[in-house]
């Protein structure tokens, strides 16, 4: 018994140790904190994760590959905690800002961090729309309108989630009849397939039992340089659009479509993000940065529609979608957050989202593709973020 409890102490004293070892490592501050060759990071502990909330089991749930490419996800928003891929070291890069526990996604300063965004991905005008001749309203969240869903958007709900073997995570989510203002039933499927060529499938779907309108997205940010570092302006990114979709100043997109030709909105070949970022632009002044949807030039899935390259990891991620939208958001409303996974701060634009979905404010732009949704047909929409090195 006694040399039992010696053994059970000496176990402790070790683990203490290798604890604190490793913490010692990881907060390595100044010019030796360097993201390729900084301790592998770690995903958060998921006991920070493990609760009840409105009555369901909250967790989280990790997909590994054959690369050792690692993806957290925990179902309190289907949100998406962490994505370790391989620099141009071969080590991992946490290419994803969260937080280390549950309590850091339920505060009241919303940032969507890695969200599945539902039932609207981005804004509605007024957060009004007229549907088969009845109008609703819908929650007013974003000053005069409606944005990702509302006040209890998908962000906040937790999914019922089923682990398919280790790169597969289903989750599902029935918004009620109602729920922020929508009409009917809405059964939303969301499935994380990581696979063998390190790219992460995103498959969105959904049933009603009314007519109703649905955009679904995620909302994850990016940092490819590494989660916690300082800024995103370096990198560089294309996007496949000839066209965005011009806002007003409460970024209401005006209805019209815009060329980026010859306008700080020409991604369609790489350029470094913060190349045109301050310019003086309508348009940058209205997003105070880029935060603007633009128009895919193709969206068949078989086709990559942008690339983020990062000059400092080497890490490249190219997106794939079915989507007709990305809304390019460049963190302009990151204001330092200080509760970043590994008490990292998130500044001011220090990572971007790239979010494929359906236009903002469609409802009320018959010119844009519908979102419209009736009982009887399935929302399907695909998204895949790739990642590789150069
Ligand atoms: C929107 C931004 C908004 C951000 C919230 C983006 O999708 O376009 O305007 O501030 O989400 O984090």
């Amino acid at each position: 018994m006694k040399k039992n409890i010696q053994l059970i102490l000496a176990a402790a004293c070790f683990s203490t140790l290798f604890v604190a070892c490793n913490h010692a490592s990881s907060t390595k501050t100044g010019s030796d904190k360097d993201s390729t060759t900084a301790q592998a990071p770690q995903i958060p502990d998921s006991a920070n994760f493990k609760a009840t909330v409105q009555g369901k089991q909250v967790d989280l749930y990790t997909l590994k590959n054959k690369n050792g490419v690692t993806v957290a996800i925990t179902n309190f928003g289907g949100r998406l905690v962490s994505l370790l891929v391989p620099n141009k070291d071969g080590k991992l890069t946490d290419v994803i800002l969260g937080h280390d526990g549950l309590s850091g996604y339920q505060i009241k300063a919303e940032t969507y961090f890695g969200a599945i965004i539902g039932r609207y991905g981005n804004r509605i005008g007024k957060g009004k729309f007229n549907l088969d001749g009845k109008s609703y309203q819908v929650d007013l969240n974003d000053k005069v309108n409606t944005l990702h869903g509302g006040f209890n958007g998908f962000y906040k709900q937790v999914f019922d989630a089923k682990k398919i073997g280790d790169q597969q995570l289903e989750l599902t989510y029935v918004s009620k009849d109602g729920e922020g203002g929508y009409p009917g039933n809405l059964t939303a499927k969301i499935t994380y397939t990581l696979t063998d060529d390190n790219a992460l499938k995103i498959e969105y779907s959904a049933t009603t039992d009314k007519a109703t309108i649905v955009n679904l997205t995620n909302h994850a940010y990016f940092n490819l340089n590494g989660a916690g570092t300082p800024t995103i302006t370096n990198d560089s990114l294309r996007i496949d659009a000839d066209n965005i979709t011009p806002v007003d100043s409460t970024l209401i997109p005006t209805g019209k479509y815009e060329k980026v030709k010859g306008t700080p909105f020409d991604f369609t070949s790489l350029k470094t993000i913060g190349a045109d970022i301050d310019k003086t632009d309508d348009q940058l002044k209205n997003g105070k940065g880029y935060d603007h949807n633009f128009v895919l030039n193709k969206h068949d899935i078989s086709q990559s529609i942008a690339t983020v390259k990062s000059p400092e990891t080497g890490i490249v991620m190219d997106i794939y979608t079915t989507e007709p939208g990305l809304q390019f958001y460049s963190g302009n409303f990151l204001t330092g957050l200080s509760d970043g996974k590994g008490k990292a701060t998130y500044a001011h634009r220090s990572a971007l989202c790239l979010e494929t979905q359906h236009f903002p404010d469609s409802p009320n732009e018959p010119s844009f593709p519908s979102t419209v949704l009736k009982p009887g047909e399935t929302y399907h929409t695909t998204t895949i973020y790739k990642f590789s090195v150069k």
